[in-house]
């Protein structure tokens, strides 16, 4: 094995989140810009490329792959991509995240392709709601069904992300609860973090995990379990021994940048080490110009030596300024 990847804190790289594509079909109030501007695809890194940066990493232990986009789904021939990383041998496992509306019929294709688990994104158990968040009719319906379906076809685990926002879906955080409990879900709320969506980030919209926390322990009691190392959320079970959990990923209020093990590459070929920096490293110049694994894996090497302190820094100014890189190219 090759040297870890470790930065200029110390901290090591085990998990690659991998952007397959910045398409997506549907356009969340908080991530997707009104007119997004999509990558040339000529632009986009073939599945051969992605798995040749799949395999270096992997040499250099980082051994938990999770792709994103976009949306994952709309990638075509997805299955292909998921067999050609399979093939790297180091790999522990591969996770995705979703927004649910291909999972209904991809998601038995996917098990048998080597994927391990799921996330998927459900902002609202309210149709109209939902659909108005993810700016999109009709899918609803599709996305329940898709959770279902994963579950039924054994990806596990099945986590669900909702990201609360004040004024939209704060009242429904005990209805997510009480569904974490009927179906044996993980339920991941998310804090609203500063990327521009359909309007420019409004930090009053920001409701922090401890208000999440404190409202659903005015029903139930909680029992925190213990974090793990890396890990951008704390999770807690129910006390009552009921199935399901809950997880709060307070990246604004109590983020946990000081122990971060991520490494994120973009869809078109950009190793982005931080996703609350602008910073980022282009390797597709040199898997496209005749660069040896060497050369490729000392680049990653120099990329990540200088990823970014983290959201503390940022949020040290008195104002967060929105981040310009558009969610749906970097995928959370
Ligand atoms: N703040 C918090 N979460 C976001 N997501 C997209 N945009 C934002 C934002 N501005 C969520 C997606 C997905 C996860 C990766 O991040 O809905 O569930
Ligand atoms: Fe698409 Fe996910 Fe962004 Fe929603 S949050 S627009 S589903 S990429």
């Amino acid at each position: 094995m090759a040297e870890p990847l470790v930065d200029g804190f110390g901290r090591v790289a085990r998990k690659l989140r991998l952007s397959v594509t910045d398409r997506c079909n549907f356009r969340c109030d908080f991530c997707m810009p009104l007119h997004p501007v999509w990558m040339p695809h000529s632009e986009i890194l073939t599945y051969e490329e992605m798995t040749r940066v799949v395999r270096i990493l992997a040499d250099m232990n980082v051994t938990k792959l999770r792709l994103s986009g976009g949306e994952p789904l709309m990638r075509r021939d997805i299955e292909k991509g998921l067999k050609l990383f399979r093939s790297v041998e180091k790999l522990e496992s591969i996770s995705m995240t979703t927004n649910g509306y291909f999972l209904a019929e991809k998601a038995k294709a996917l098990k048998e392709s080597g994927l391990n688990s799921v996330t998927v994104s459900l902002h609202s158990l309210k149709q109209e709601r939902f659909e108005e968040i993810v700016g999109r009719k009709d899918v609803f319906g599709k996305v329940l069904d898709g959770i279902k379906t994963a579950k039924a076809v054994g990806l596990h685990p099945v986590k669900i992300n909702c990201v609360i926002t004040r004024g939209c879906n704060e009242d429904e955080i005990i209805d997510f609860v009480e569904l974490g409990r009927q179906a044996g879900l993980s339920i991941r709320f998310i804090e609203y973090m500063p990327f521009d969506g359909r309007h420019p980030w409004d930090s009053s919209r920001l409701v922090p995990g401890s208000e999440i926390i404190a409202k659903i322990e005015e029903k139930y009691r909680l029992l925190k379990l213990p974090r793990e190392p890396g890990s951008t959320s704390v999770s807690y079970e129910f006390a009552d021994g009921s199935a399901g959990s809950v997880s709060v990923i307070t990246s604004m209020t109590q983020p946990f940048c000081g122990d971060c093990d991520r490494i994120r590459l973009t869809a078109d070929g950009k190793i982005v080490p931080c996703l609350f920096s602008r910073d980022e490293y282009d390797v597709k110049k040199l898997l496209r110009g005749g660069a040896s694994d060497e050369e490729i894996a000392s680049f990653i090497r120099d990329s990540f030596r200088k990823k970014f302190a983290g959201v503390e820094t940022l949020l040290k100014k008195k104002k967060v300024e929105p981040l310009v890189r558009p969610m749906h190219t970097i995928g959370g």
